[in-house]
């Protein structure tokens, strides 16, 4: 009996994504500005942080004859941080408008390219081989993860809108604990990048290849 290949041995071909241009789009812009916001944040809490940059500013003017105190020496230090995070901020918004076009795009798109679609239409597979019951579980898996990704990056979104309007009222007086939820949401993002490429790059390698340019140009996966 002559066996069957991968795809063949899956009678749907509902988990062969395509992705349309402006999930694509969106994709590669979100990558561009997360990476950029996260390059913010790694230097604002290490080259940039204020508390390790006071004495080095102190030194600095002893040697051009200045002498100033701890205190003014902090006012310079926290000014460059303060434009770190500004710089944060702005990518912030950057993010937040993504994401209002992340939800418009799942509105307008065709059904079938819908997150929601997809994951009812894998609910409703029923495979007639364990081959096809493990990708409809590895496909249920995937787009589960992306829904986690989208609740942690809009947590992200909503807290750092709090933050930036630090003076408006009502959130004038529950700041810590919007700062607390941001810092640590914060780690559901790196994990989530983090396990994200990992399970990329070893489905390009296995038995998925074509996965990333699928990302990059309109092509099947298998
Ligand atoms: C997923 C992406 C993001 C990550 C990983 C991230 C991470 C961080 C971290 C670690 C801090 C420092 C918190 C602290 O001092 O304890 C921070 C502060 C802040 N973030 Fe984000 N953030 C992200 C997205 C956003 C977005 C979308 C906005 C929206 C505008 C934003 C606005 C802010 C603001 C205003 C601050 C306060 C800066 C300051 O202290 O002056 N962040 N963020
Ligand atoms: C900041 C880094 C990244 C973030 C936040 C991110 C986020 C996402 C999200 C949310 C999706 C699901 C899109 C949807 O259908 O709703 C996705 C899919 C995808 N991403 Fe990324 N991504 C990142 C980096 C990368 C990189 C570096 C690569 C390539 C090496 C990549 C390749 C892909 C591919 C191939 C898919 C489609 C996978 C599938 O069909 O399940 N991503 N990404």
């Amino acid at each position: 009996m002559a066996t069957l290949t991968f795809a063949e041995s899956v009678p749907v071909n509902i988990f062969i994504e395509k992705h349309s241009l402006s999930i694509r789009i969106w994709h590669w812009t979100t990558y561009l500005a997360l990476t950029a916001s996260l390059i913010t944040v790694l230097l604002g809490s290490t080259l940039f942080k204020t508390r390790d940059n006071v004495a080095m500013v102190q030194e600095e003017l002893q040697q051009k004859g200045a002498s100033i105190t701890k205190d003014q020496a902090w006012a310079v230090a926290h000014e460059y941080s303060d434009k770190l995070w500004d710089t944060h901020k702005i990518i912030g918004y950057v993010i937040c408008f993504l994401l209002l076009s992340r939800m418009i795009i799942e509105i307008a798109q065709p059904s079938e390219e819908k997150l929601k679609i997809k994951i009812r239409n894998a609910l409703r597979f029923r495979s007639k081989n364990p081959e096809g019951l493990n990708e409809q579980r590895h496909f249920l898996f995937v787009k589960r993860v992306y829904l986690i990704f989208y609740v942690a990056i809009l947590t992200m979104a909503i807290t750092g809108l709090g933050l930036a309007f630090e003076d408006a009222p009502y959130l004038k007086d529950i700041q810590k604990p919007i700062k607390g939820v941001h810092s640590f949401v914060q780690y559901f993002i790196y994990s989530f990048i983090l396990f994200h490429i990992i399970g990329v790059i070893r489905a390009e390698t296995g038995r998925y290849k074509g996965i990333v340019s699928g990302m990059i140009h309109k092509k099947n996966k298998n």
